[in-house]
């Protein structure tokens, strides 16, 4: 029989990209989604490309009563858990409602995997834990907590209650992976992110700007002290983290208790570096202007991804040009994005 993994957020970026990579190994998926930033057509498309589906089950993580009722109805191995808010600038604006979803969609969630038995939980943590590095390349266990805002907090909370659990219950297996900038798409053009109203992020903002739905990129900052000025960043290729995902769930598997992955390249790239090749790849000048600091940036932020590569035997393949050419081909081939 094929395991069964419950994906939950399967529908939205991150989420849907590893559950093709499930698929492909093998796996029998289920998702739960709100779609409450995503679209179902990202999973038909997920089947598509896998040659099979997954099971789409469309509700509220918070609805204890639901969730319960999936892990009855399935034998449900283990559990990658996406679904959540992630709009730091949106947080800042509606804490309640970033600390409600995404603190009590986790709580339920653990509470129905404990009633049923599951304990295999990878969790979609992020280099925002640990705020304003002191130095960089940043490794598993430099500071975290001093994190400057709503949705960073909610992570490292779910981050220390996990730990807690595993602490209590040593049947528990929690892999804890911090992104740093997941950017691309799937190399097909069928699977990309798509994100609601204005885009927050640098890759899918300056799509937007090739695809002429944007007129201009604002650069938040040019006096930041690196190399050319601009922020510097981590980026890394969904694929690549689509894959940690399933050599974290291998790893957990075979031992208990809790890890904690960066999940990253270890390179650094500025936000003009990023500009400068993506108007190489897909031809289209990107015109831009210079606007004052983003609030809460820093300037320097990559991983030292060492930790990942002994553990998990995992290390990112793909290169800046590729990330950019799949974000490239996602966009140009889907200029609405699901719509
Ligand atoms: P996304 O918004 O595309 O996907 C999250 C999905 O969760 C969406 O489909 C949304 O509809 C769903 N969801 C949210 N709340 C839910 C709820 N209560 N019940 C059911 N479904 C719910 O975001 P993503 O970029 O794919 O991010 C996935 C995870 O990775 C998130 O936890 C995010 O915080 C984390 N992360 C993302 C980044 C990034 O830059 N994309 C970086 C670090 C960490
Ligand atoms: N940037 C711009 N203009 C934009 C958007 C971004 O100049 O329109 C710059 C930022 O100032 C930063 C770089 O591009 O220097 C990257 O910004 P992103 O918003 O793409 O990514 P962040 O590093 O700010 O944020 C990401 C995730 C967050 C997570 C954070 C912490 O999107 O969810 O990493 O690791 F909290």
């Amino acid at each position: 029989m094929r395991h069964k993994i419950l994906v939950t957020g399967g529908a939205g970026y991150i989420g849907s990209h590893t559950a093709l990579a499930l698929l492909q190994a093998g796996y029998d998926v289920i998702v739960i989604d709100n779609l409450s930033n995503s679209s179902k057509v990202s999973l038909e498309r997920v089947g598509e490309i896998a040659g099979r589906n997954p099971l789409f089950i469309e509700g509220d993580l918070r609805d204890a009563a639901l969730v319960n009722q999936i892990f009855n109805d399935h034998p449900i191995e283990s559990v990658l858990h996406f679904a959540a808010l992630k709009s730091v600038e949106e947080s800042v604006r509606e804490p309640l409602r970033y600390f409600e979803n995404n603190l009590v969609s986790t709580m339920t969630l653990c509470q129905a995997m404990a009633n049923a038995n599951v304990f295999n939980l990878v969790f979609s943590s992020s280099a925002v834990v640990y705020g304003a590095p002191s130095i960089v390349p940043i490794a598993e266990h430099h500071p975290t907590g001093q994190t400057t805002n709503p949705y960073g907090r909610s992570k490292f909370m779910i981050e220390q209650m996990l730990a807690d659990l595993a602490e209590a219950d040593p049947r528990w297996k929690i892999a804890i992976l911090r992104y740093f900038n997941p950017v691309g798409a799937h190399p097909n053009g069928l699977i990309g992110e798509d994100p609601n109203g204005m885009p927050n992020n640098l890759v899918p903002y300056i799509c937007r700007v090739a695809v002429g739905t944007l007129a201009e990129l604002k650069i938040f900052g040019n006096d930041y002290p690196t190399a050319d000025g601009t922020g510097v960043r981590d980026y890394i290729h969904v694929l690549d983290l689509a894959d940690g995902h399933l050599s974290a769930l291998d790893a957990i598997r075979k031992s208990g208790g809790t890890h904690i992955w960066n999940l990253g390249t270890g390179q650094g790239n500025s936000v003009l570096e990023v500009l400068r090749e993506f108007e190489d790849i897909s031809g289209r000048p990107i015109p831009y202007k210079i606007a004052p600091r983003r609030p809460g940036d820093i300037a320097t932020c990559f991983a030292d991804v060492s930790k990942a590569e002994r553990e998990l035997g995992w290390k990112a393949k793909y290169t800046l040009n590729e990330m950019l050419r799949d974000a490239w081909k996602w966009q140009s081939t889907n200029p609405l994005g699901y719509k």
